[in-house]
């Protein structure tokens, strides 16, 4: 474990092609799916990562068969949809939400016992958004404090789930996934209805399965699922999320000039698009092509002047963990960008709008003023190299680290948590220096 690592000013503009791991949403869903099946599937460009190695270990106990051809590359093997064996072990998700979130809505139908855990930061991320729907199915599920933490223990259900329609009180991609996928083995139809659409993956790779959804304004109804036919190839597009940190980078270094190979620009996702060019980004979208049932295109950035905007609650979920590294663009951005309707970065793998407001403000003072569900920023104040820490958050440790290159530096406390979502980060910055 490093305690400390120290990344300097770049000298020069990023230029060149930068590669993008897989996605991180769509990688951890290839194999919960595929696990579901009964043929093998082959996941090519799988982001080896360590959340999406907790996904491949939880589907393991539960008896899917995982071989590994090389880091990005992988065969999944499961025993159909009603094939899954009670896990002989507890059930490790770590630091990811997505793993835990969707296999509680994977496991709740299961005629088994199954239990959670994961890590410090999981255990204080709230459950009950997915414990309370899936209850009103018919589940069993307990849980820590009132049913809202880990651990959690997953228990048979009396009969079968039965399908509802449920109204959900935010967007949230993994609250939905874990009610659709739970929703497959429900009696009757189930609808989720957001308030604004969060990412589709579920709905688009299901369909790959044979499993169809339908979709009517932000409402998503399935139907019990009978054949679940699992496809031989799964093509994983890079993460935008992951490539957001070359974008703003890109954007706000001088000189720069880069091509994003094959990022997946799904547009539940381009969320950081949109801003980045309201700002007065320079940045094409080109080759766009689908790769496995997900657009995907290369991404061109060259430096810009940019200035702040503003946005809020509608088009959060398109770009929810991309508001740290928006942040840094709208810190080295001419005037204020004001973020609203963000309350949900208060329960992500730290509280992302204290840590963006006490980190950056070290380094650059009186930067972030932060309100309850957002920030303002007051853009283009002078910065300084100083120690910031990254709560063991992966994206808060990347978006110091390109605030520390753009600015004069920054000692990064706990770093080594990019190795959640982009275990290469700090070897690509650091060919760039
Ligand atoms: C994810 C959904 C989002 C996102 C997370 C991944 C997913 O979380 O922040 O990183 O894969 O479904 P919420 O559903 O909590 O918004």
């Amino acid at each position: 474990m490093t305690e400390k690592r120290e990344i300097n000013r770049l000298l020069h503009g990023l230029r060149g092609e930068i590669p993008i791991p897989g996605d991180k949403s769509i990688s951890h869903r290839s194999v919960m799916f595929s696990a579901l099946g009964d043929t093998p599937v082959h996941i090519t460009n799988f982001l080896h990562a360590q959340d999406c190695l907790s996904t491949v270990k939880c589907m393991e106990a539960l008896g899917a068969t995982v071989e590994f051809l090389g880091d990005a590359e992988l065969v999944v093997t499961g025993h159909g949809l009603h094939g899954l064996k009670e896990p002989a072990t507890i059930l490790d998700a770590g630091n990811s939400g997505t793993t835990l979130r969707l296999m509680m809505g994977i496991l709740a139908p299961q005629p088994f016992l199954a239990t959670f855990t994961g890590d410090a930061s999981l255990h204080k991320r709230p459950m009950a958004r997915v414990i309370r729907p899936l209850s009103m199915m018919g589940a069993k599920i307990a849980g820590r404090d009132g049913n809202r933490l880990l651990p959690i223990t997953v228990l048979p259900p009396e009969g079968q789930l039965s399908g509802m329609v449920y109204d959900m009180p935010v967007a949230s991609a993994q609250v939905k996934s874990a009610v659709l996928l739970a929703g497959m083995y429900a009696k009757g139809d189930t609808t989720v209805v957001e308030p604004f659409t969060s990412r589709d993956h579920t709905e688009r790779m299901l369909e790959a399965f044979g499993v169809v959804t339908e979709k009517q304004g932000t409402a998503v109804t399935i139907h019990p699922v009978r054949a679940f036919a699992a496809p031989p190839e799964i093509e994983v597009p890079g993460d935008i999320s992951s490539a957001a940190y070359w974008m703003v980078a890109a954007s706000i270094l001088p000189g720069s000039d880069v091509l994003l190979k094959h990022v997946g620009v799904n547009p539940t996702r381009t969320g950081i698009l949109d801003v980045l060019r309201d700002m007065g980004a320079n940045i094409e979208v080109l080759n766009r092509r689908i790769s496995g049932g997900e657009p995907a295109a290369d991404i061109h950035v060259c430096s810009a002047k940019l200035h702040g905007t503003d946005f809020g609650a509608e088009i959060m979920p398109r770009l929810i963990d991309e508001i740290p590294i928006l942040a840094v663009a709208a810190a080295f951005a001419e005037g204020t960008t004001v973020i609203r309707g963000a309350g949900e970065l208060r329960v992500k793998e730290t509280d992302r709008l204290q840590a963006v407001t006490d980190e950056f403000n070290k380094l650059s003072p009186g930067l972030v003023e932060a309100s309850e569900d957002g920030m303002v920023i007051h853009g283009g104040r002078p910065v300084r190299k100083a120690e910031a820490a990254s709560y063991d958050d992966h994206r808060m440790a990347m978006s110091l680290a390109i605030f520390g290159a753009a600015g004069e530096g920054v000692v990064l406390e706990r770093p080594d948590c990019v190795r959640i979502s982009y275990p290469e980060f700090y070897d690509i910055l650091g060919r760039n220096a």
